[in-house]
């Protein structure tokens, strides 16, 4: 069942985040799942003044396929849109090594990291192509954390990271478990992403457009701002 939230888009991001620091009050040991990308960024500095996330375990969704210190990573991008701005650290933040040597092993001890305690929160942003983390169009409902291709729209968006390089694969946690979450909010702003979200909420539950099958979930709710909803059926 999906609770879609239509909020004014300028008070989308301080509704996100007043639901979200009411839920670190409750649970300041919440083990959270967290996107990177353009989406999250104004609820992240809204976040970032109240703080709560001491005590908190943080994954890092997805992470591209580049060298370590290229400003386009996720990693990157999650501390500067987020923990470089906290007035504490996370006490955990486990992320996804695309430098490992053994990729798949990387995969796995993430997947065994996720399963010692779930995610209790998982917040997540969708591309254009309904993708949810990097998980591309035809993934299985219940994929596992693994090495992907990255579909073109994907590498595209890289520019608008500012990655210095490109790359066409990337490590993403599995929709088996994103979707085993206890709770998912999907953040979803601006109407570039109207049309798919219409897809995601009244078109076909399919792989073909990941983001559907949240349809299939219990304990989803969708935040979206009104340029987002504006072509909803
Ligand atoms: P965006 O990307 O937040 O930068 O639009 C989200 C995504 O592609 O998953």
């Amino acid at each position: 069942m999906i609770d879609l939230r239509v909020i004014a888009d300028a008070s989308w991001p301080s509704a996100i985040a007043d639901e979200w620091a009411r839920r670190l009050e409750r649970d300041p040991a919440l083990r959270m799942c967290l996107p990177t990308g353009s989406t999250p960024v104004p609820v992240y500095e809204d976040m970032s003044e109240r703080g709560g996330f001491a005590d908190t375990t943080i994954f890092l969704l997805d992470e591209f396929g580049l060298p370590s210190g290229d400003p386009g990573r996720c990693d990157a991008m999650l501390e500067r849109d987020l923990l470089s701005r906290l007035p504490e650290r996370p006490a955990q933040v486990e992320m996804l090594d695309p430098q490992a040597k053994d990729l798949q092993a990387e995969c796995r001890r993430f997947d065994q990291a996720i399963a010692d305690g779930g995610l209790g929160l998982s917040l997540l942003g969708f591309g254009r192509n309904g993708h949810l983390g990097m998980n591309e169009p035809g993934s299985d409902v219940d994929s596992p954390t693994r090495v992907v291709n990255l579909a073109q729209e994907t590498i595209e968006g890289l520019r608008r990271y500012g990655a210095d390089t490109t790359t066409t694969w990337g490590m993403t946690i599995g929709l088996g478990p994103l979707l085993a979450s206890s709770e998912i909010w999907l953040l979803v702003s601006g109407e570039r992403k109207a049309t798919i979200l219409d897809r995601a909420l009244n078109g076909p539950v399919s792989p073909s457009v990941p983001a559907s099958l949240l349809r299939t979930c219990d304990r989803v709710t969708v935040w979206a701002d009104e340029s987002a909803a504006s072509h909803l059926r």
